[in-house]
């Protein structure tokens, strides 16, 4: 007989569970002396602490729901089944991390196809955990304090807005700088901080009002697209087709700013 699969409340726990489990193997790496290797490009590192946080993922996944199918980064395709698939980046940011520049995530989500059900993003440095179910809301937990309920900014005009974006690996150099110079110009003011599902968290913390993309893979935004939408956010490829796992692009805001944000990003 088979054992029923289990709810989206449980699976959620332990994503969060794991996900800080992974993010305190990153911390006592952090000032590790360590290998670094190149994979798709000079600038698109991997390094032992990523392979170490994908495996406490990956063993705590197995051992809680050995049925699920998983696509992690590092990995690839660990599980194949039929269902609902964990889509994970155990380092999100492994550039700052090589670098010793404080700022990466663990980043864990749960899809049905192309329905997002579930996202984690942990931040180690800070202890910060954003996570989100479908239908149920984006939460924050920072260090011991209650979870509080996360929402998407207002921001109306480019002009009253901070944007986050980042530049990919597997696009020629230069990709996206267009774009980023164009907006520059046109915003309060432009972040490229390294994670882009910390980008994607912050949109749904309102601590930036959109994020925007080209080139990602489904581990890098999954947990944060579901995070942005139960923010209230909208999320759409850059030219305003719907966003997809494996899609070319992503355009993240508050529901306001969403058209202003498209129009620029499409003038080029
Ligand atoms: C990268 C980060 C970065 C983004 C790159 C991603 P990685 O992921 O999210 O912010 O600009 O496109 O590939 O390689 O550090 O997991
Ligand atoms: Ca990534
Ligand atoms: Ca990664």
């Amino acid at each position: 007989m088979s054992t029923p699969p289990a709810p989206l409340d449980e699976r959620l726990r332990v994503a969060i569970e794991l996900a800080r489990a992974a993010g305190r193997q990153l911390s006592s790496r952090f000032e590790s002396v360590l290998t670094i290797e190149t994979k798709s490009s000079d600038a698109d590192l991997v390094t032992e602490a990523d392979r170490e946080a994908e495996a406490v993922i990956l063993d705590g996944l197995r051992r809680a729901f050995p049925d699920d199918a998983i696509l992690s980064e590092e990995s690839g395709e660990v599980v194949a089944a039929a269902g609902p698939r964990w889509t994970i980046d155990p380092l999100d940011g492994t550039t700052n991390f090589a670098h010793r520049f404080p700022h990466f995530s663990v980043s864990i989500g749960l899809f049905d196809d192309e329905v997002g059900l579930l996202g984690v993003v942990h931040d180690p440095c800070r202890d910060e955990t954003f996570f989100a179910r479908q239908g149920a809301g984006a939460f924050l937990q920072a260090g011991a304090a209650p979870p509080r309920r996360l929402e998407v900014t207002q921001t109306k005009v480019l002009g009253k807005s901070l944007l986050a974006t980042g530049f990919g690996y597997d696009r020629p150099r230069g990709a996206n700088v267009e774009e980023f110079s164009r907006l520059v110009r046109r915003t309060r003011g432009i972040r490229r901080a390294g994670s882009a599902a910390l980008d994607l968290a912050y949109v749904a913390a309102g601590r930036v009002d959109g994020f925007w993309e080209l080139g990602l893979q489904p581990w890098d935004w999954a947990a944060g697209v579901v995070l942005v939408r139960e923010a209230g956010g909208v999320v759409t490829a850059m030219d305003g087709a719907p966003w997809a796992l494996r899609g070319p692009s992503v355009c993240a805001c508050g529901p306001a700013l969403h058209g202003p944000l498209r129009a620029a990003l499409v003038e080029g």
